[in-house]
């Protein structure tokens, strides 16, 4: 699995980001099962609640685009932040267990798994 590359588009993606109101650019990039890389940015709206992050853009996209099984996520921040809760969730869900590369500026990877970042977690296995 080439790492690297999944890190390069997810740092790429941050030029993308429609982020006027936080003015925080955050990119992510998802590698599909046969090794497709697709980017994703986060999307604000004046309404703030409407923002949809840049993790769930990549994935959102991906499923729109045929693709519905993940190998690793890699997310791209100014300073290294991680995934709110709320990807977690649609990590967990889309994804499963899979590696996850938090990528600060200075080019620093901390390389944690959808599993740790969401403990106890609610899913599919859940509902009837
Ligand atoms: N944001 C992401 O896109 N991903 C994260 O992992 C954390 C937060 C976005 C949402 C919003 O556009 C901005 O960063 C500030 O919260």
């Amino acid at each position: 699995m080439d790492k690297q590359e999944l890190i390069r588009i997810a740092v790429e993606m941050q030029t993308k980001a429609h982020a006027p109101y936080s003015n925080y650019r955050v990119g992510a990039a998802v590698m599909t099962e046969d090794g497709t890389i697709i980017g994703g940015c986060n999307v604000e709206s004046s309404s703030y609640g409407l923002t949809c992050c840049a993790e769930r853009t990549a994935l959102y996209r991906a499923i729109a685009e045929g693709h519905n099984t993940f190998k690793a996520l890699a997310v791209a921040t100014p300073n290294g932040g991680s995934p709110c809760g709320a990807c977690r969730q649609v990590i967990w869900d889309l994804c499963g267990e899979i590696p996850v590369l938090i990528v600060a500026a200075e080019g620093q990877v901390i390389e944690t798994t959808s599993r740790d970042l969401f403990p106890f977690p609610f899913g599919d296995d859940h509902l009837a």
